[in-house]
């Protein structure tokens, strides 16, 4: 049965991206899982990290990014089709990784953003407008991989919760500092909110905190300590209690100058090991952090 794992955090630049990325390329090349990586984000950053501006703009002008099926929803047509929209074989390396498929986004989706909550399909909570990703994903495609990564807006709005309303576990990237760790109750409290409506119609949904991975972590920087360590003790607390945190990932992944040149889709690239492997530090992170989603994901 194919896992399917959202990546949430209420700020951008946090890493939600990066992470969603190499945690595909690492799950693909390393771990031989075959993983399809969903972009919810109007940014289309993941889509850009994973497919050339060219292919973009043939899936856009094709009615393949999940702009238009959500623009089909609000218009009541039928053009996006998901099995033509899914792009096989992405990613920098190696032309391409064979088992890393890839739902792009659009920034068209800017336009019709404001206008999902609208969508009523028709009168069901089922067929509410967190549901229309789950209309088009379907268990027989899920099924048909190891891992699905969903790469989340910088929000809980409708848009990602389309993504909730699929997943199983819930991944949070955070920079160890105030802004980007202060809404993590906040998105435990939602998340809990809206699973207890979705469960009143699906009774096997039970979506679950898979942890708090640090990215971009500055050994040097005293507010990145603190906020860590932070973490780590709220993360002990009992659930119940207000400020306890999902766990935290053992090994963090450091801040370095060079991880921008590696997410260039432009620059082609041979083999996981070229693309991370400027810093064997950086490297080793992704690969353990790796591991751990294995283990942590049942
Ligand atoms: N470990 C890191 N060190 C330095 N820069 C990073 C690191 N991880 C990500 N970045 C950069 O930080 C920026 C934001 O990362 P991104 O993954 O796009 O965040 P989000 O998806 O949360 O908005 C990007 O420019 C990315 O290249
Ligand atoms: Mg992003």
């Amino acid at each position: 049965m194919g896992k399917v794992i959202s990546l949430i955090n209420l700020k951008g630049g946090v890493g939600k991206t990066t992470t969603t990325v190499a945690l595909a390329e690492f799950l693909t090349l390393e771990k031989r899982k075959k993983v399809l990586v969903i972009d919810l984000d109007p940014q289309t950053n993941a889509t850009v990290m994973l497919i050339n501006q060219d292919a973009w703009k043939r899936a856009n002008d094709n009615k393949r990014t999940i702009h238009q099926m959500f623009l089909d929803k609000l218009n009541d047509t039928d053009y996006f089709d998901i099995y033509k929209s899914i792009i096989k074989g992405v990613s920098s390396i190696g032309g391409g990784i064979p088992d890393l498929h890839l739902l792009p986004s659009s920034i068209d989706l800017l336009d019709v953003q404001d206008r999902i909550p609208m969508i009523n399909q028709m009168n069901s909570f089922a067929q509410s407008p967190i549901t229309v990703l789950a209309n088009y994903l379907t268990q027989q495609i899920i099924d048909e991989y190891d891992y699905i990564l969903i790469d989340c807006p910088p929000n809980l709005g409708v848009i990602t919760l389309n993504g909730i309303y699929l997943s199983d576990y819930y991944l949070i990237p955070v920079v160890a500092d105030i802004l980007s760790t202060y809404g993590i109750p906040q998105i435990k409290d939602r998340i809990n909110k809206v699973s207890v409506n979705i469960k009143s119609i699906n009774r096997s949904y039970n979506i679950k905190p898979l942890g708090i991975v640090i990215t971009k972590y500055r050994m040097q920087s005293r507010m990145h300590r603190e906020t860590r360590d932070d973490l780590i003790l709220r993360s002990k607390l009992a659930e119940t209690d207000k400020r306890s945190v999902p766990q935290v990932f053992k090994v963090y992944v450091k801040e370095t100058t060079r991880i921008s040149e590696a997410t260039d889709i432009d620059v082609q690239i041979n083999t996981l090991k070229q693309k991370y492997g400027y810093s064997q530090e950086v490297y080793d992170a992704y690969e353990n952090i790796t591991n751990e989603f294995i283990r942590r994901v049942k």
